[in-house]
């Protein structure tokens, strides 16, 4: 039997599922439940019946999947797997932030970790970033930790003063305005799709600006033939299969071959089968912490439903 093979077993027999990032190798989609963006995955966690979830994806996202399934087993395939974004604040650095901008509702990026879910009022995703701040009704809000999601969210509302932490992400800041209007010189018949991760002057630039499984579902379902692709290289992996496989007979170009999360290339098959066979790396969070941050994601899941 093969790797893959031996992953499947082990699945059924333990009653286990995979939740798979977009980000990720994309060779993990073969033995994955769900391949997805953060809202998706969460969502698949929080309904799930299995008794044990293996997150291929990075800290946070598993430790989220804890939060929503507390009584499964959470585990996550290799411990190296870290959000640089999310790592950029902690309690101490949340504190001074709200005290220097007291008394504003706090709306927390779920790229981050628990504890700092547990000290703030409100979470969201890159899908759902608008939605949130617009079903607080507020004229101020405080968002943690990207700077530039916050910025995104701001300018899309228009009425609301979004004051942002001064976090980011390090593979979506390598995308400059100048690779958007070199690709635009390059590829004129191509839609240009970004994450909102990006700098805020790449995001006015580009044609569509959406969460991973949004820009994949942009461009499956455009009239268009080609796309440049702003964001990390795992989306256009998918596409590029996708789209040979399911004769979509379209065309998807990076916007710059460096724009890969070396963190999320962690997992790889072998770490997924010694997850499962030994049960490796468990989740657990300390239970005062489990509870807040736990209200935090709820009051997201509730605004997206409510708003549907
Ligand atoms: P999504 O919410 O779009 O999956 O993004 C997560 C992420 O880490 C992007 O860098
Ligand atoms: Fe974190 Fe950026 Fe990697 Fe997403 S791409 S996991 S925000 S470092």
């Amino acid at each position: 039997m093969n790797l893959i093979d031996d992953i499947k077993k082990l699945k059924q027999e333990k009653n286990a599922i995979i939740l798979t990032h977009c980000y990720q190798n994309i060779e993990l989609d073969e033995v994955s439940d769900y391949v997805g963006d953060s809202l998706f995955l969460s969502r698949m966690a929080a309904g799930t019946k299995a008794d044990i979830i293996v997150f291929a994806g990075v800290y946070f996202m598993a430790q989220s999947a804890k939060l929503l399934s507390p009584d499964k087993k959470v585990l996550l395939p290799n411990m190296n797997s870290g959000c640089l974004m999310a790592d950029m604040i902690d309690i101490k650095r949340l504190r001074e932030f709200k005290s220097q901008n007291p008394n504003i509702p706090v709306v927390c990026y779920i790229n981050s970790t628990a504890e700092v879910k547990a000290e703030c009022d409100i979470c969201c995703t890159s899908s759902n970033a608008v939605e949130i701040v617009r079903s607080l009704n507020k004229e101020k809000v405080l968002f943690v930790p990207d700077t530039y999601l916050g910025k995104f969210v701001e300018k899309k509302l228009g009425n609301v003063e979004v004051i942002t932490y001064n976090g980011f992400c390090p593979t979506h800041l390598r995308i400059l305005p100048e690779d958007i209007t070199n690709a635009r010189k390059k590829y004129p018949e191509a839609l240009i799709l970004a994450h909102p991760e990006c700098h805020c002057e790449v995001s006015k630039l580009a044609d569509f600006v959406g969460s991973t499984k949004e820009i994949m579902e942009f461009a499956k379902k455009s009239d268009k033939k080609q796309f440049v692709i702003a964001t990390e290289k795992g989306v256009i992996d998918r596409l590029n299969r996708d789209s040979i496989n399911e004769n979509w007979n379209k065309e998807f170009i990076l916007i710059k071959s460096n724009i890969i999360c070396q963190n999320m290339k962690h997992n790889t098959l072998n770490d997924i089968y010694n997850a499962l066979k030994y049960e490796q790396y468990e989740i657990n969070i300390e239970e005062s912490i489990r509870i807040k941050a736990t209200e935090c994601i709820n009051r997201m899941l509730c605004a997206g439903k409510i708003n549907k």
